[in-house]
């Protein structure tokens, strides 16, 4: 069996722990067997200032059709006004492979890392189910009277039964495969009217699932009940918008952004595995980026690759190192990027 990966390191620090995972589960293959395939793609803010050029036509299908995942960094350039070229290859990818899940697990890897009293491990654990090929990140809409005192700028929001039901379904099938008992909806359906939609769909799929208990909120007491009493949520079921906001915030109670992880999931097309984090323009190019953010979606590639002992390795190796203190600054530690890799392959258990 070969899985071929599309790499796409990207901008900045995107590029940095990229090159780790890569290695990682370079070696993790050889001791597996695993049949791992890599072919690297220049996507990101370089290319584009040289050609004008974000992703060339035709790439999706290339993607679609000829790979098993893509392994992305981050996109982000500041000398790249209005960041439209990570928004051609990110977005581009996300909604022209319809990858209409964007799962991010929020996972506490130490108490030491718990910003909140009183909460550890067993407290700080939940997945968000993000929305993610529609809402606000559609791009319909536009700017009249640009730079005059009457300027008016819309963003429209798509919110479509399908898109609406279809996320809302994966959340419940996850949490009853993975023996969850929670699922908590965020909308904001007593202020936008056409978040109804959210919350009846909501109330109608949730009879399928008696045995869960399905909970609504509205996105604003959602945000702070996740400070307060992180325990009470085990998966969480939300808008693009609202996701996006939600995961740096889980990102905030499980160490920052340099641990968070994600998936773009879509069971019928190419899945792409991503950190929840930017390019970092402000620590890019030193050699101090945190890779573990870029290992553990490297294992939720894995898993969803069908090689679940590795991911569960890899995980493990790498809460063994944050657990004993081998990371880099931003978690407390002193390692460079490359260093507090070393410290996870060391405790690789591959046998
Ligand atoms: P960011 O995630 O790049 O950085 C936010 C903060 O977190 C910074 O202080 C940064 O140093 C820190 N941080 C991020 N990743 C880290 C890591 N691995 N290790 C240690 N610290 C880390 O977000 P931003 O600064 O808002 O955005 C920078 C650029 O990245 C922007 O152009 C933005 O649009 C883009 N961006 C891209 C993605 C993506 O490609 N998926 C995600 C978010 C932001
Ligand atoms: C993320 C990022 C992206 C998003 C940006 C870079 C378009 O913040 O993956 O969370 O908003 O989805
Ligand atoms: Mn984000």
């Amino acid at each position: 069996m070969v899985a071929k990966i599309a790499v796409i390191p990207g901008d900045g620090a995107g590029i940095e722990v990229t090159a780790q995972a890569v290695r990682v589960l370079t070696l993790i293959d050889g001791a597996h067997q695993l049949g791992l395939q890599f072919d690297s793609f220049d996507f990101g803010a370089e290319r584009y200032l040289k050609t004008g050029v974000a992703m060339p036509a035709g790439q999706i299908e290339i993607f679609r059709n000829d790979y098993d995942a893509i392994l992305f960094g981050a996109v982000g350039d500041p000398r790249v006004p209005g960041q439209v070229h990570a928004r051609e290859i990110l977005l581009g990818l996300r909604f022209g492979l319809d990858l209409y899940v964007n799962f991010r697990p929020c996972r506490l890897l130490d108490d030491r890392l718990s910003p909140l009293k009183g909460k550890g491990r067993k407290e700080i654990d939940f997945v968000v189910f993000r929305e993610n090929t529609e809402g606000m990140y559609n791009g319909i809409g536009g700017v009249f009277k640009k730079g005059t005192a009457d300027e008016v700028a819309l963003a429209e929001e798509v919110n479509t039964r399908k898109g609406v039901e279809r996320i809302i379904r994966a959340a419940f099938e996850w949490a009853k495969r993975n023996g969850k008992r929670r699922v908590a909806l965020a909308d904001k359906s007593n202020a936008i009217a056409a978040h109804e939609l959210w919350l009846r769909t909501f109330k109608e799929v949730q009879i399928e699932y008696r045995e869960i208990d399905a909970r609504h909120y509205y996105v604003d007491a959602l945000a702070m009940q996740l400070v307060i009493k992180p325990e009470d949520f085990d998966v969480i079921v939300t808008t693009n918008l609202f996701g996006d906001i939600l995961t740096d915030l889980g990102a905030g109670l499980t160490g920052g952004l340099g641990v968070a992880p994600s998936a773009n999931l879509n069971p019928t097309s190419t899945p792409l595995f991503e950190p929840v984090h930017g390019s970092a323009p402000d620590i890019a190019g030193k050699g101090i980026v945190n890779p573990v953010a870029s290992l553990l979606t490297s294992a939720l590639m894995l898993r969803e690759l069908g090689h679940g002992k590795s991911a569960d390795a890899l995980e493990a190796a790498v809460q063994s190192a944050v657990a004993d203190g081998k990371t880099t600054r931003d978690l407390g530690g002193t390692l460079s990027t490359v260093a507090a890799t070393d410290e996870v392959i060391a405790r690789l258990k591959l046998g």
